[in-house]
């Protein structure tokens, strides 16, 4: 599918979030393990979420959408068949670290972005916990039970740590996980809630074997990594008053947020409440002033890796230098976000330079509406999207039907934003 986008004269409206993706996942490969039924009610509606919920069922999960009927700790079955797990990185390493510790073998397949991208990451601790575990392809499994382990993350990732904390509730000892730099929690929050014992000091946690996980009464927020492209758009194009109502604010996942006010962006922050243990709030953002170039390195980039495709966009308005580093993990996500932001914004007439770990930006840029690829990436879709409400003429977008992984209403939204402006 090509989507066209066109300049907007302002954005105005109200915008409903899909669920969380990130918790959405969690909740279904966590609840299926549950002595009892959960409800997960707001959950994304995205293909990766759907690509978990369909390997739950195979394992033996029953669940119709909303009620989840947990098999326990040690009820899963075999699946018939290999496990598709689509596109999502998320799916296939969380579910190898589940899967890692059961008495059956499993297989887990992809589409070609996933079958690229980097699996050893989990393999190797999953292996040093005693299980059988191998890729390519990714086989775990058969060889229970697993050994605590303890266990220092050389790249920050939280899938890569939940795969360890979800093979540690099936350990013989406790599993402790060193991160080098904090990555979102939702894990640990809802193990916790779920009755596991699980102790987070600064970048250590560490988690006690389980015997039995409660079931969950699960109210998703919407998806802050959503929320990032109307951030965006709602502070970039003039005259723009957006409301996103619901927004996860979980602390691990508001770093962009605090980066974007910082550069001069005005994001309000109203009705903060908690739900389930995770931080949600209704968001507005209004058109910015004052605007000043970004900077993102090594500390920052791992609390706001998916932003950081629309967070270059961003940058091409900015102006000055803006210097997005120690993102290099971009290379490998569902494409090479860093030589796929470059080529997409280059030929809108941004002045970008993809480097190893990032890009160099200068701004501000007048943007041209071009013909761009995603690349197969549902970020690189939407970040493309959001650079074309601000480019003259048309913007084209090769392959924008991806946007199903994580935000099948996205083209949508940003419709009804663009004409609710009476464009
Ligand atoms: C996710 C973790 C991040 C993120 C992905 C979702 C998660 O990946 O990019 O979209 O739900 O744990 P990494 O763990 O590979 O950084």
């Amino acid at each position: 599918m090509i989507a066209t986008v066109r300049r907007a004269r302002r954005l105005k409206g109200e915008v409903k979030l899909p669920g969380d993706k990130s918790i959405s996942h969690r909740g279904l490969i966590l609840g299926s393990i549950a002595s009892g039924q959960s409800r997960l009610r707001g959950l994304s509606p995205g293909a990766d979420v759907l690509s978990t919920a369909r390997c739950m069922q195979a394992l033996g999960a029953g669940f119709d959408g909303v009620k989840l009927d947990g098999r326990g700790l040690r009820g899963l079955r075999q699946a018939a068949g290999p496990l598709d797990c689509g596109n999502s990185g998320t799916t296939m390493r969380l579910l190898a670290g589940l899967l890692s510790a059961q008495d059956f073998e499993s297989e887990l397949i992809g589409d070609e972005s996933l079958s690229r991208r980097p699996m050893d990451r989990v393999v190797k601790p999953l292996a040093e916990m005693g299980a059988a575990a191998g890729w390519p392809p990714l086989r775990v499994g058969g060889k229970s039970p697993l050994h605590g382990l303890t266990y220092a993350i050389p790249v920050p990732s939280a899938q890569v740590k939940s795969a360890i904390l979800i093979a540690g509730l099936f350990g013989d000892s406790p599993t402790t996980v060193v991160e080098p730099i904090k990555t979102r929690d939702h894990t640990e929050l809802m193990l916790g809630s779920m009755g596991a014992q699980v102790l987070v000091e600064g970048l250590k946690v560490e988690l006690q074997p389980a015997s039995r996980l409660e079931p969950l009464e699960l109210d998703i927020p919407g998806d802050l990594s959503a929320a990032a492209f109307w951030l965006v758009a709602g502070g970039l194009v003039p005259g723009s008053r957006i409301r996103i109502q619901g927004s996860g604010v979980n602390p691990t996942r508001t770093a962009f947020v605090a980066l974007l006010r910082a550069a001069g962006f005005k994001i309000r922050e109203t009705n903060k409440r908690e739900v389930g243990g995770e931080q949600v709030a209704d968001l507005e953002v209004t058109t910015a002033a004052g605007l000043r170039p970004i900077q993102v390195n090594g500390g920052t980039a791992a609390e706001m890796i998916d932003e950081l495709p629309v967070l270059a966009v961003a940058a091409t308005q900015m102006p000055g230098r803006s210097v997005i580093s120690g993102a290099s993990e971009l290379r490998v996500k569902e494409s090479n976000r860093i030589a796929a932001m470059e080529e997409g914004l280059a030929a809108m007439g941004a002045d970008i330079t993809a480097v190893d770990d990032g890009w160099v930006i200068n701004g501000p840029r007048f943007l041209e509406g071009a013909r761009v690829s995603s690349q197969g990436d549902h970020r690189v879709a939407m970040a493309l999207a959001i650079a074309g409400l601000m480019a003259d003429g048309k913007t084209e977008i090769d392959g924008a039907e991806c946007v199903e992984i994580s935000y099948p209403e996205f083209f949508d939204h940003l419709e009804y934003l663009w004409r609710a402006s009476g464009e």
